[in-house]
């Protein structure tokens, strides 16, 4: 029996996956027959609420020197991310010489801009082929996992925090506990975390059901969040809704009583009450949802194929993992997967070992039929690719909802 990472209660699975592969475990032909699976379930803890997974992949499996998401490969995240440093930089940057540290900072997307102004800043990133893109670009980066210690250390070395940031990396951190004791040895009295995920509330709204795979440890409500953050003497301060990664929410949260709390923090605490968020049954129906949507899209796929059609997947994303292994769509319903990311091209895609091929091949023979695996980049892909739709060619979402798009 699983418990819940937060409050220790037991928690049934409200959905099993059955055996999946590593999310962003991309693996060569000789590699099949050592592919590594788990079991993928996820649960609403019925005491705090939270949503998470009900068993764990180990951390070391999936961050290390071959992790093949690189997060400057979208220029519409590279835009977020400007304006994000902006935010931080305007509203919560004070006082003389202050302190950024960011927790997962990947290739040094975010951190490159304090670098730029002459910023104090350190990222912490476990995966050394990322860390190191961003060491040449000459941001200050750790290579190592965020805990506790890692905390200790960096007050040794840099004092206390003004900003603690995290970008998509909040929900992926299992050891959550030793996460904010760090936290809340590294920050100065009046600092702030500011962190964003994808939002719970946009996951059941969307069924985007293939967020849930082995690196989302979590999928948090600014309810179950909060809870969490007062057993730590902490509280939200301010949340922002996001557009990007399919619908995320920014929280910012500081030391209790430091700090004025925001309406918004309230709004939203209302309307997650309202959409019963709340609750244990918080994903109630959304199993329901999950196999409609497998179902409606294999059948879309097979009719394709028995009209001759050429279909190819847009973006192998990690998501796309729980997608294609839990619907069951392999090679003989989707030729190859274009991916712009050089280290996924040449591979297969987890599991169901579809080749992973380079962009250039995707413009030279379009298909007739894209899936859009990369649904939450899809006003960024729809717009380069014009000449595609000019010759016919179409999109299939899937998120909402199963749908052949212009
Ligand atoms: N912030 C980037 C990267 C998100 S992917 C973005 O939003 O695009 C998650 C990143 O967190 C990966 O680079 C992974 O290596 C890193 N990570 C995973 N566990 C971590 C931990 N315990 N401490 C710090 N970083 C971690
Ligand atoms: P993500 O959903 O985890 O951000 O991953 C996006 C993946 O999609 C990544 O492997 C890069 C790929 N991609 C493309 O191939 N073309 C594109 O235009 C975009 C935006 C992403
Ligand atoms: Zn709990």
């Amino acid at each position: 029996m699983a418990h819940c990472l937060i409050c220790g209660m037991q928690i049934d699975p409200f959905i099993t996956f059955g055996k999946m592969p590593i999310a962003n475990g991309f693996l060569s032909a000789d590699e099949f027959e050592k592919e590594f699976f788990y079991e993928l379930k996820a649960g609403c803890c019925s005491w705090c609420h939270m949503v998470q997974l009900t068993d764990h992949v180990d951390p070391s499996r999936l961050f290390h020197e071959n992790y093949a998401y690189f997060s400057s490969i979208s220029s519409s995240m590279a835009k977020h991310f400007e304006w994000f440093a902006d935010t931080v930089q305007r509203d919560y940057l004070r006082g003389r010489d202050p302190l950024v540290v960011e927790i997962g900072s990947n290739d040094g997307i975010l951190l490159q801009h304090f670098m730029q102004k002459g910023i104090r800043h350190v990222g912490i990133e476990p995966s050394a082929n990322v860390a190191q893109v961003a060491i040449e670009k000459g941001i200050h980066t750790v290579c190592r996992f965020f805990d506790e210690i890692t905390a200790g250390n960096l007050l040794k070395h840099h004092g206390p925090v003004d900003v603690l940031i995290g970008a998509n990396v909040f929900c992926h951190l299992p050891d959550m506990h030793s996460v904010m004791r760090g936290v809340q040895r590294l920050l100065k009295k009046d600092g702030y975390l500011i962190f964003e995920d994808p939002y719970l509330g946009d996951i059941i709204k969307k069924t985007s059901f293939d967020q849930i795979y082995d690196e989302h440890v979590f999928y948090f409500s600014l309810s179950a969040l909060s809870f969490l953050f007062s057993q730590y003497g902490m509280e939200v301060i301010d949340v922002a809704p996001q557009e990007v990664h399919g619908g995320s929410m920014r929280y910012v949260v500081g030391r209790k009583g430091i700090h004025t709390i925001k309406p918004e923090v309230y709004a939203l605490m209302a309307q997650e009450e309202s959409m019963g968020l709340t609750l244990a049954s918080a994903c109630d129906g959304l199993r329901e949802r999950i196999y409609e949507c497998c179902e409606q899209l294999r059948r879309l796929l097979q009719e394709l194929r028995q009209q001759g059609k050429r279909v190819v997947g847009y973006g192998a994303t990690s998501k796309s993992t729980t997608l294609l292994n839990f619907a069951d769509i392999g090679p003989d319903l989707i030729e190859y997967i274009s991916d712009t990311t050089p280290g996924k091209q040449g591979k297969y895609s987890p599991g169901m070992h579809i080749p992973i091929e380079s962009h250039q091949r995707f413009k030279e023979s379009y298909p007739d039929y894209a899936l859009l695996l990369a649904w939450n980049h899809g006003t960024e892909i729809m717009a380069n690719e014009q000449e595609f739709q000019r010759q016919g060619g179409k999109f299939i979402g899937y998120v909402p909802e199963v749908k052949i798009l212009g």
